[in-house]
């Protein structure tokens, strides 16, 4: 009775929440992850039960302006704010009632105990990296089997011979007599020599091709920052950090002021403690102790080993791909969100960018820039063929070189 009394409570409450979760995560992620977690006290208070302590038109209030919210003397909105220090939560004009229900129906959502893993950020990471079967480790393992094989019939013969009491060999012998007999036999000694000639051929190849590719190239970064616990456990948004990969060229590299808008509050880790977030402090002259910036210091910029990097031969744009193709960018990083340390999960070669081309459609129907273009391609093709990037051109050497 008591489990149903509260079941139904609780349902009572979120009853009056009626909202689009997978909208609402969206909008919390990009709008409030930055200050919000929703099982644990971040910069704000944990909102994965928010919707059971205060009502839904309360929330909807302090959500869009909390400002005017506190100036109309509501006690509750004061209590919240003095309870923080009075630290200011922006207001967020720009949401509406619904999309606030959303993002409600998501703090309710999220909350739920997990019952798959795997879908931790949008976009499920698509797998483009090739795989070079290596088939030099198999061609031995084949040689050692038939080797093998050729003693084990010779002992087995041998023992025959044993039985019938005939004259035997011993193994040295007999490997002996074989040797001799396959060096002399023409047929045997050129496929002898056609194998090792092919396993020499393959290995020198593979050797060549593979410089100057890095595939799975790992550094040991000056801080320990984990992309599985801020962009995976903590779902903070990639381009929080890395926003330049929306709109230019390249993505940038967050400076160490961007991780204090987090790390002046937050000041130990779960693994490494105070040690990793020291180093922050030690770049940007901050003395939590003092809670204030130390005057007239001298910056020291955090000297991040560079994983990614074409030659510079190759033309690369990234605004290109995600916001103008509508890439994730787990199809060409990898899951991201779950390495501990980043490492280059692509090949980066020039093969790797053509085939991606050859597949992949180009999303032309919502895409303004596309227009006109799609137009004349629909002619030159036909009414529903698939436009690939090679169509558009992206198979040209001057898109991707100088
Ligand atoms: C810059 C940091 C920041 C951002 C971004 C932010 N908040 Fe807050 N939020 C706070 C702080 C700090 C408080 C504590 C009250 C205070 O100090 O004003 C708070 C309080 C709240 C509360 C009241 C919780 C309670 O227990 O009463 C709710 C609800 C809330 N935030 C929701 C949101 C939502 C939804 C978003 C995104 C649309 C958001 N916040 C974005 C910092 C932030
Ligand atoms: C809190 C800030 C932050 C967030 C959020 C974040 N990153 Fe990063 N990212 C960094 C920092 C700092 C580095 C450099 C250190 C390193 O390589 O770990 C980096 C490095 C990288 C690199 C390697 C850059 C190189 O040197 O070639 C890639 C790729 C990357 N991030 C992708 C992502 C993706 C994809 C996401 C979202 C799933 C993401 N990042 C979220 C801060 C962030
Ligand atoms: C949007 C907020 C946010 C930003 C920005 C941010 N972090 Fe963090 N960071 C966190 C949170 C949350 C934790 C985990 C705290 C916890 O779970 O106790 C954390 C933990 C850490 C830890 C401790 C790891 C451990 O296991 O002990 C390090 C080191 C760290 N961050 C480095 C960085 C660096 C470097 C940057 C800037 C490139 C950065 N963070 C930017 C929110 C942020
Ligand atoms: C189409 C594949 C592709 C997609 C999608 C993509 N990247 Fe990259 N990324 C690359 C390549 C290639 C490089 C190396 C660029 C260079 O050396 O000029 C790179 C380099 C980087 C770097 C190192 C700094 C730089 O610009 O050289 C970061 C950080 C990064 N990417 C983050 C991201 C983030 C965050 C996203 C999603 C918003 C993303 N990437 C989407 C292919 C991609
Ligand atoms: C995962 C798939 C994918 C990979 C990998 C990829 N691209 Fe692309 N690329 C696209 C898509 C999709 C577009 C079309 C974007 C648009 O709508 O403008 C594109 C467009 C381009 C364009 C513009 C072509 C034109 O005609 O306007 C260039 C240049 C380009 N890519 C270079 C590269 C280079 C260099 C690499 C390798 C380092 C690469 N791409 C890897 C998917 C990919
Ligand atoms: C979609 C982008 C793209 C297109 C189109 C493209 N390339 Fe490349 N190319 C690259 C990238 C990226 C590299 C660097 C890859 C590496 O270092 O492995 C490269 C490397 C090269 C190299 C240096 C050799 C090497 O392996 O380092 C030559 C030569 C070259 N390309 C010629 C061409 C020619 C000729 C064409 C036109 C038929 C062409 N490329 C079209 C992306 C492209």
């Amino acid at each position: 009775m008591l489990i149903m009394a509260i079941a139904f409570s609780i349902s009572a409450m979120a009853q009056e929440i009626e909202g689009d979760a997978a909208n609402g995560k969206t909008l919390y992620n990009t709008n409030c992850a930055s200050c919000h977690k929703l099982d644990k006290k971040m910069i704000g208070p944990a909102l994965g039960n928010v919707t059971e302590r205060r009502s839904a038109e309360w929330l909807v209030k302090w959500i869009i302006n909390n400002q005017e919210l506190r100036e109309s003397g509501d006690e509750d909105a004061l209590a919240i704010f003095e309870e923080y220090n009075g630290s200011v939560m922006p207001a967020f004009p720009g949401l509406s009632e619904q999309d606030v229900m959303d993002i409600l129906a998501y703090t309710i959502e999220g909350s739920k105990p997990k019952e798959a893993e795997g879908d931790k950020t949008a976009g499920a990471p698509v797998a483009v990296a090739e795989d070079e079967g290596d088939n030099t480790m198999l061609l031995i393992i084949l040689a050692g089997i038939l080797l093998f094989l050729v003693i084990l019939l010779a002992r087995v013969k041998n023992t025959l011979k044993q039985i019938k009491g005939e004259p035997t060999s011993t193994l040295t012998e007999d490997a002996n007599i074989l040797t001799r007999t396959a060096l002399k036999n023409p047929k045997i000694l050129t496929v002898l020599t056609i194998v090792i000639a092919v396993v020499f051929l393959q290995q020198l190849y593979a050797g060549l091709m593979s410089v100057n590719v890095d595939q799975g190239y790992q550094p040991e970064q000056p801080i320990k920052f984990s992309h599985k616990l801020h962009a995976g456990e903590n779902q903070i948004n990639c381009s929080y950090c890395h926003y330049g990969a929306r709109k230019s060229k390249h993505s940038n590299i967050p400076s160490a002021g961007v991780c204090m808008n987090c790390h002046m509050q937050i000041q130990e880790g779960p693994k490494y403690g105070t040690e990793e977030i020291a180093k922050i402090y030690e770049a940007v002259g901050w003395d939590p102790e003092a809670y204030a910036y130390i005057e007239d210091y001298e910056e020291k910029p955090v000297k991040w080993v560079r994983i990614h990097k074409l030659p510079d031969l190759a033309y690369f744009n990234h605004a290109q791909h995600v916001t103008a193709g509508g890439l994730q960018c787990q199809t060409c990083h990898g899951p991201i969100q779950e390495m501990e340390e980043v490492y280059q999960y692509s090949s980066l070669t020039m093969g790797w960018c053509i085939n991606c081309h050859r597949e992949t459609e180009v999303q032309v129907e919502s895409n303004a820039y596309y227009k006109e273009m799609h137009e004349k391609l629909k002619e030159k093709y036909g009414e529903d063929a698939e436009i690939t990037v090679e169509m558009i051109g992206g198979l040209e050497c001057g898109k991707c070189h100088y």
